[in-house]
Protein backbone atom coordinates (compact mmCIF):
# COMPACT_ATOMS: atom_id res chain seq x y z
CA UNK A 1 0.00 0.00 0.00
CA UNK A 2 1.31 3.33 -1.07
CA UNK A 3 1.05 6.07 1.66
CA UNK A 4 0.18 9.36 0.88
CA UNK A 5 2.60 11.61 1.72
CA UNK A 6 2.38 15.45 2.78
CA UNK A 7 4.53 18.02 0.98
CA UNK A 8 5.24 19.33 4.27
CA UNK A 9 6.34 17.05 7.14
CA UNK A 10 4.46 19.16 9.89
CA UNK A 11 1.24 18.51 7.85
CA UNK A 12 1.77 14.65 7.72
CA UNK A 13 2.28 14.62 11.23
CA UNK A 14 -1.25 16.79 11.76
CA UNK A 15 -2.80 14.29 9.69
CA UNK A 16 -1.11 11.11 11.97
CA UNK A 17 -1.69 12.84 15.18
CA UNK A 18 -5.26 13.59 14.20
CA UNK A 19 -5.54 9.41 13.67
CA UNK A 20 -3.74 9.04 16.89
CA UNK A 21 -5.86 11.28 18.91
CA UNK A 22 -8.76 9.02 17.77
CA UNK A 23 -7.21 5.81 18.28
CA UNK A 24 -4.45 5.92 20.70
CA UNK A 25 -5.43 4.82 24.00
CA UNK A 26 -4.14 5.60 26.56
CA UNK A 27 -1.91 8.38 25.70
CA UNK A 28 -1.20 9.29 22.04
CA UNK A 29 0.98 12.24 23.33
CA UNK A 30 3.33 10.23 25.00
CA UNK A 31 6.63 10.38 23.15
CA UNK A 32 9.86 8.90 23.76
CA UNK A 33 12.91 11.83 23.93
CA UNK A 34 16.55 10.72 23.47
CA UNK A 35 19.75 13.55 24.42
CA UNK A 36 23.25 12.93 24.38
CA UNK A 37 25.63 14.36 26.94
CA UNK A 38 28.43 16.48 25.61
CA UNK A 39 30.61 12.99 25.57
CA UNK A 40 28.02 11.76 23.82
CA UNK A 41 26.57 9.17 25.84
CA UNK A 42 22.67 9.00 25.11
CA UNK A 43 19.82 9.03 27.50
CA UNK A 44 16.12 8.61 26.53
CA UNK A 45 12.96 9.00 28.60
CA UNK A 46 9.29 9.88 27.78
CA UNK A 47 7.32 13.50 27.90
CA UNK A 48 4.18 14.08 26.94
CA UNK A 49 4.04 16.28 23.66
CA UNK A 50 2.10 19.43 24.80
CA UNK A 51 2.14 21.44 21.59
CA UNK A 52 3.23 21.38 17.82
CA UNK A 53 3.33 23.83 14.38
CA UNK A 54 5.39 24.87 11.54
CA UNK A 55 8.05 26.34 14.64
CA UNK A 56 8.78 23.13 16.18
CA UNK A 57 7.62 20.20 18.47
CA UNK A 58 6.90 21.56 22.59
CA UNK A 59 7.27 19.79 26.11
CA UNK A 60 7.88 20.43 29.62
CA UNK A 61 9.84 19.76 31.95
CA UNK A 62 12.54 20.79 34.89
CA UNK A 63 15.79 22.60 33.04
CA UNK A 64 18.29 21.38 35.55
CA UNK A 65 17.23 17.18 35.51
CA UNK A 66 19.36 14.94 33.57
CA UNK A 67 17.72 15.65 30.08
CA UNK A 68 18.14 19.63 30.69
CA UNK A 69 21.65 19.15 31.72
CA UNK A 70 22.35 17.33 28.50
CA UNK A 71 20.30 19.99 26.63
CA UNK A 72 22.19 22.65 28.17
CA UNK A 73 25.57 21.09 26.49
CA UNK A 74 24.09 19.69 23.78
CA UNK A 75 20.71 20.67 21.87
CA UNK A 76 20.46 18.11 19.74
CA UNK A 77 17.57 15.72 20.67
CA UNK A 78 15.08 12.98 18.83
CA UNK A 79 11.43 12.41 19.70
CA UNK A 80 9.99 8.76 18.71
CA UNK A 81 6.26 8.52 18.78
CA UNK A 82 4.94 5.06 19.10
CA UNK A 83 1.33 4.66 18.26
CA UNK A 84 0.57 0.39 18.18
CA UNK A 85 -2.93 0.66 17.39
CA UNK A 86 -1.96 2.09 14.08
CA UNK A 87 1.38 0.53 13.08
CA UNK A 88 3.02 3.38 12.87
CA UNK A 89 6.23 5.64 14.52
CA UNK A 90 7.82 8.93 13.64
CA UNK A 91 10.99 10.39 14.39
CA UNK A 92 11.67 13.77 14.58
CA UNK A 93 15.39 15.05 14.66
CA UNK A 94 16.10 19.00 16.12
CA UNK A 95 18.21 21.18 17.99
CA UNK A 96 16.57 22.01 21.07
CA UNK A 97 15.48 25.61 22.48
CA UNK A 98 13.71 26.74 25.60
CA UNK A 99 10.10 28.28 25.14
CA UNK A 100 9.81 31.97 25.58
CA UNK A 101 9.60 32.32 29.64
CA UNK A 102 5.92 33.90 28.98
CA UNK A 103 4.89 30.76 27.16
CA UNK A 104 5.70 28.59 30.13
CA UNK A 105 3.90 30.90 32.79
CA UNK A 106 1.23 30.29 30.54
CA UNK A 107 0.92 27.11 30.29
CA UNK A 108 1.92 26.50 33.77
CA UNK A 109 -0.83 28.59 35.26
CA UNK A 110 -2.85 25.69 33.34
CA UNK A 111 -1.80 23.22 35.80
CA UNK A 112 -3.10 21.34 38.52
CA UNK A 113 -2.17 23.05 41.92
CA UNK A 114 -0.80 19.71 42.69
CA UNK A 115 1.58 19.59 39.71
CA UNK A 116 2.05 22.92 40.31
CA UNK A 117 3.33 22.12 43.90
CA UNK A 118 5.46 18.97 42.78
CA UNK A 119 7.40 21.13 39.83
CA UNK A 120 8.81 23.30 43.09
CA UNK A 121 8.94 19.81 45.66
CA UNK A 122 10.89 17.61 43.35
CA UNK A 123 14.67 18.41 42.30
CA UNK A 124 13.77 16.27 39.11
CA UNK A 125 16.82 13.06 38.54
CA UNK A 126 18.05 14.18 42.16
CA UNK A 127 18.86 11.70 44.66
CA UNK A 128 16.97 12.11 47.60
CA UNK A 129 17.22 10.64 51.06
CA UNK A 130 13.06 8.94 50.32
CA UNK A 131 9.37 9.77 49.88
CA UNK A 132 9.06 11.24 53.03
CA UNK A 133 11.67 14.25 51.62
CA UNK A 134 9.60 15.10 48.84
CA UNK A 135 6.44 14.74 50.78
CA UNK A 136 7.74 17.53 53.04
CA UNK A 137 8.86 19.88 50.70
CA UNK A 138 5.87 19.43 48.90
CA UNK A 139 3.96 20.85 52.27
CA UNK A 140 6.17 23.39 52.92
CA UNK A 141 5.57 24.76 48.88
CA UNK A 142 1.67 24.66 49.83
CA UNK A 143 2.57 26.34 53.25
CA UNK A 144 4.09 28.79 51.14
CA UNK A 145 1.87 29.45 48.18
CA UNK A 146 -0.66 28.86 49.88
CA UNK A 147 -2.74 31.17 46.85
CA UNK A 148 -1.51 31.16 42.96
CA UNK A 149 1.72 29.02 42.46
CA UNK A 150 4.39 31.04 40.44
CA UNK A 151 6.22 28.62 37.97
CA UNK A 152 9.49 27.81 39.26
CA UNK A 153 12.44 29.59 37.52
CA UNK A 154 13.57 25.48 36.76
CA UNK A 155 10.78 24.55 35.19
CA UNK A 156 9.71 25.14 31.77
CA UNK A 157 9.21 24.52 27.70
CA UNK A 158 11.18 23.40 25.58
CA UNK A 159 10.89 23.22 21.63
CA UNK A 160 12.10 20.83 19.23
CA UNK A 161 12.99 22.36 15.97
CA UNK A 162 13.07 19.55 13.24
CA UNK A 163 15.21 19.58 10.72
CA UNK A 164 14.16 15.84 9.85
CA UNK A 165 11.22 13.39 10.57
CA UNK A 166 10.98 10.09 9.23
CA UNK A 167 7.21 8.40 8.95
CA UNK A 168 7.54 4.89 9.13
CA UNK A 169 4.09 2.41 8.67
CA UNK A 170 4.10 -1.28 8.83
CA UNK A 171 3.17 -2.86 5.59
CA UNK A 172 2.54 -6.53 4.05
CA UNK A 173 5.52 -8.98 4.10
CA UNK A 174 7.45 -6.36 6.22
CA UNK A 175 7.92 -3.76 3.48
CA UNK A 176 7.17 -1.28 5.32
CA UNK A 177 6.94 2.16 4.27
CA UNK A 178 9.76 4.67 5.56
CA UNK A 179 9.50 8.41 4.26
CA UNK A 180 12.36 10.16 5.09
CA UNK A 181 11.51 14.59 4.99
CA UNK A 182 15.40 16.24 5.60
CA UNK A 183 15.82 20.11 5.72
CA UNK A 184 17.75 21.27 2.84
CA UNK A 185 19.79 24.05 2.68
CA UNK A 186 16.95 26.11 0.66
CA UNK A 187 15.05 25.12 3.75
CA UNK A 188 12.56 22.70 1.53
CA UNK A 189 12.20 19.45 2.26
CA UNK A 190 13.77 17.17 0.70
CA UNK A 191 11.56 13.91 0.58
CA UNK A 192 12.63 10.04 0.15
CA UNK A 193 11.58 6.69 0.56
CA UNK A 194 14.04 4.19 2.45
CA UNK A 195 14.32 0.90 2.45
CA UNK A 196 12.51 -0.90 5.80
C1 LIG B 1 4.06 8.47 29.79
C2 LIG B 1 5.03 9.35 30.52
C3 LIG B 1 5.00 10.72 30.32
C4 LIG B 1 5.92 11.56 30.97
N1 LIG B 1 5.87 12.91 30.72
C5 LIG B 1 6.82 13.71 31.26
C6 LIG B 1 6.86 15.09 30.92
O1 LIG B 1 6.06 15.61 30.11
N2 LIG B 1 7.84 15.85 31.49
C7 LIG B 1 8.75 15.33 32.36
O2 LIG B 1 9.61 16.07 32.84
N3 LIG B 1 8.75 14.02 32.68
C8 LIG B 1 7.80 13.19 32.15
N4 LIG B 1 7.80 11.86 32.46
C9 LIG B 1 8.87 11.34 33.33
C10 LIG B 1 10.15 11.16 32.48
O3 LIG B 1 10.04 9.98 31.71
C11 LIG B 1 11.44 11.10 33.33
O4 LIG B 1 11.35 10.13 34.34
C12 LIG B 1 11.78 12.44 33.98
O5 LIG B 1 11.48 13.53 33.12
C13 LIG B 1 13.25 12.50 34.37
O6 LIG B 1 14.03 12.27 33.22
P1 LIG B 1 15.61 12.59 33.16
O7 LIG B 1 16.19 12.17 34.48
O8 LIG B 1 16.11 11.78 32.03
O9 LIG B 1 15.75 14.07 32.92
C14 LIG B 1 6.88 11.00 31.84
C15 LIG B 1 6.92 9.61 32.04
C16 LIG B 1 6.01 8.80 31.39
C17 LIG B 1 6.08 7.30 31.60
Amino acid sequence: MWLRVESDPVAQFARWYERAQAEVKPLPDAVALATASRAGHPSLRMVLLKGFDAHGFVFYTNYRSRKGRDLARNPRATLLFYWGALQRQVRIDGRVERVMARESDAYFATRPRGSQLAAWASPQSVAVAGRGTLERRFAAFARKYPGTVPRPPHWGGYRLVADAFEFWESGEDRLHDRILYRRARSRRWRIERLAP
